[in-house]
Parts: C-alpha cells; structure tokens; sequence
C-alpha cells in the first residue's frame, strides 16, 4: 500500500462493503492488531504466572465474529507452542449469533494455521504461517459461553487463578445510566414505554438518585455529595468543581447538566474483580466519538443506517430505539477510577489472601503508543512510512491493569 490516501480508500470501501454492524481496529488489522496484545499478554505471562506454574489462562469478553481469538491463539501457537499445549480461552459474548460465528471462525483457523489455500485468499480468519499443523477439533483451547458479562452468576465461585481479560471495543456497548442536576440535586433517569405512536413512544422520567449502582459510579467518578467517598477523596478535587459547575450551569442557562455514567463498565468491574480477583483487565476502546449529536457529559453517538450505507447521526436516543446504534466514549482516567472502586469492592475487602502479588498501577497508553511497543509495525507500514496501525484511531486507547 502507499500510503495514507491509499489506506483511506480501501478502508472507505470496506465501510461500504459492510455485512455486519462494526468495523474494529481487530477486523481492519487483522492480525496484527491481534498479535499486538497477544504478545503483550505472553511477555506478562512468561514474567507473572509461567514460574508459578500456572497455565494461561484468557478470558474474552464480546469477542464478535472471533476474529481476535483466532488471531490471539494462532500467535500463542505459533510463538509459544508449550504454553498453547496447556492454555485455556474462554469467551463470554451475549449473542448466540455472534458465539456461533466465533466458535467457526476460531476452530477453523486453528485447523487451518500453516495453511492458506488459493480459494481461501480474503476469506476471515485464516492467518499465514509456518509450520502447518492441524489440531484436532477437540483440542483446540477455547470455549465459547453465551451469557451476559455482567452477570456474576454466569462466573460461577471466584476463582483466584492468575488470568488475562481481554475486552475489546466492548466497553462502548455496556449500559450508562443518564444522571441531571435539577435545581438543586441529581437525578436518575427511566425511560418508559407511552404507548403512543411516533416520537414521543419513549419518554424520559427523572427521579432523585437512589439506585445505589449509580450513586456507586457518582462516587467512583466524583460527581454529587451523597456518598461515602472518604478513602478515595484524594482523587477527587474536581468533585466539588463538578458539581459547582452544575449548579452554575443550571441556574445561568436554565439547561439542567447532563452526564452519562459507565454503570454497566462499573458492575462488570466488580464482578471481575469479586469472581477473578487475579484477572488483568485490557480493555481498548474510543476515548472520544466524532460526530456526537447529544448533549451531555460523555453523550453517545446515536447512530442510525440511512441510505447507500451510510449511518445518520441522531441527537436523541428515544426516537428509533431497536434501529439504531448507541457508542458511549470511554473516559479512561474514570475507568482507571472506577476499576479502584470495583477493586475496594470485590474480594480484596473479603478475603485478602486470595490477592496474588503482582499488582502494580493500572495505566492508560494511546493505541499509538501500545502498537509501538508491542506490534510489528513493519507489517503494517505503508510505503510512505504511514502506519495505520499506529496512526489511525488516535481517538482509541488501551487500559492495562496492573
Ligand atoms: C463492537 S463489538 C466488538 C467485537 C470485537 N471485540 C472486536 O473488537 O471486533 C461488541 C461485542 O460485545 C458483545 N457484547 C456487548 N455487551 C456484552 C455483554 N454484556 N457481555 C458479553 N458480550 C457483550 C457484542 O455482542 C459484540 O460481540
């Protein structure tokens, strides 16, 4: 390829070509976006769990059509052929549809590593290298659940195994709660069913802030006053700006303030951390969606398919519910913040020992920055020396637990 013209081209013609509802940094740099994180993964397993005697041990969260799984595993296989002997990879994704579509993708390229057939050329999945060596169906490490992250149950009994959690894109899609300083004191929204026909079928309903999940998330992120937030107050300065700046907003422009909170990112946090509490959160996703048409703090991308394939940017989530799709931004400094949370919340308070020694400080690097240290850039360098791998999606980030 050329360059960044180039680049542009082809991948606006593969937005055009589109048969399913994404196209992630996974699909368009596939594999190398994989293999970037599968090393990562490897170099800490080799440093923090190999000696110890443990297997690696991966957890996929929204893994999609199975793309990443397929590359991830085809570079353990191909690089670390011991630790792929014993390796377990599980997958937890909340559409039976998608789980089919990657428990074929992965079986298929683990049966197909070393190989690439004249016929197969472009075909998803199937990934380039040497030697050939089939695994038998049986064999082949991972495992597909279809159920809810969220949801604790679907855990089973915590487990203090080291283990990696991988979530890719996937943060955009959990549930946020829509929180309003009105007059004097936040409020929780519900959104209801009319009954009528048209715009107004849904409608919003604004209650005083009593789900303790959102005033966890308030606390976690420093917004409204009603909550315990005394061991971590430290972070915190703006807590009290925020809401000032509420209450300055309202009362000037008669415009309640609005934010959207990561609740769903918050629950999924604490059920990591209670049922996994040696897991190692990497989590990539946008740090900030162009085109955003809502208002509010952290407002999503209300995005509708209008035609010739092209989407439609809504300024309102109510008006085509079921039709349209909501990308919420992550803030990473609030995930970072909401991951101390969960963690004060989870086992660490019940059971200590359970605590394995090699945490060290969760940190949030640029895309950019991850592909440079973990990627092979020259796979993926144009002949201009644009590397989209690096340089596209510097609205992307990654949030690596310590
Ligand atoms: C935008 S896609 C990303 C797919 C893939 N990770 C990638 O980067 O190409 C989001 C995926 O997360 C899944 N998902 C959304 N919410 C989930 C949840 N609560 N639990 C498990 N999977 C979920 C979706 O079904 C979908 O497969």
């Amino acid at each position: 390829m050329l360059g960044v013209d180039e680049y542009n081209r082809l991948l606006a013609k593969k937005y055009n070509q589109l048969t399913k509802q994404w196209l992630t940094p996974v699909e368009i740099f596939k594999p190398h976006y994989s293999e970037a994180v599968a090393k990562y993964v490897l170099h800490r397993y080799m440093i923090e769990d190999y000696g110890k005697g443990y297997p690696l041990k991966v957890y996929e969260l929204g893994g999609g059509s199975g793309t990443h799984a397929a590359g991830f595993l085809s570079y353990i296989k191909k690089n670390a052929p011991e630790v792929f002997a014993n390796m377990v990879y599980g997958s937890v994704e909340i559409s039976t549809a998608l789980a089919a579509a990657q428990r074929k993708c992965v079986t298929t390229a683990m049966q197909t590593v070393g190989e690439e057939h004249a016929s197969d050329k472009g075909k998803k999945c199937i990934k380039k290298s040497n030697p050939v060596t089939k695994i038998p169906y049986e064999r082949v490490p991972y495992k597909v659940m279809v159920r809810d992250a969220i949801d604790r149950h679907g855990w089973g009994d915590t487990n203090p195994d080291p283990c990696f959690v991988v979530a890719l894109e996937v943060l955009d899609n959990l549930p946020h709660d829509k929180v309003v300083f009105l007059k004097d004191e936040w409020m929780e929204t519900r959104v209801f069913d009319t009954g009528n026909e048209g715009n107004d079928h849904y409608q919003e309903l604004l209650d005083p802030v009593s789900d303790p999940l959102i005033s966890r998330a308030m606390n976690a992120v420093g917004v409204g006053d009603s909550m315990d937030n005394s061991s971590f107050s430290h972070h915190f300065s703006a807590k009290t700006v925020l809401d000032y700046l509420a209450s300055v907003i309202n009362a000037v422009t008669g415009t309640p303030n609005t934010i959207y909170l990561p609740t769903g990112c918050l629950e999924l946090l604490e059920t990591l951390h209670k049922c996994r509490p040696n897991h190692r959160l990497i989590a990539a996703d946008f740090d900030s969606l162009p085109g955003v048409q809502m208002p509010g703090t952290n407002a999503p991308l209300v995005a509708t398919q209008s035609t010739g394939g092209k989407t439609k940017d809504l300024d309102s989530y109510l008006k085509q519910p079921g039709s349209a799709d909501v990308f919420f931004p992550t803030d990473f400094e609030h995930l970072r913040i909401l991951d101390l949370c969960a963690r004060r919340e989870g086992v660490v308070i019940e059971n200590e020992d359970l605590l394995m020694d090699f945490r060290a400080p969760s940190h949030v690097v640029t895309t950019k920055a991850f592909m440079e240290k973990w990627a092979d850039l020259d796979s993926t360098k144009t002949r201009s020396g644009y590397n989209p791998l690096a340089q596209d999606f510097a609205n992307t980030k990654f949030f690596l637990s310590g």
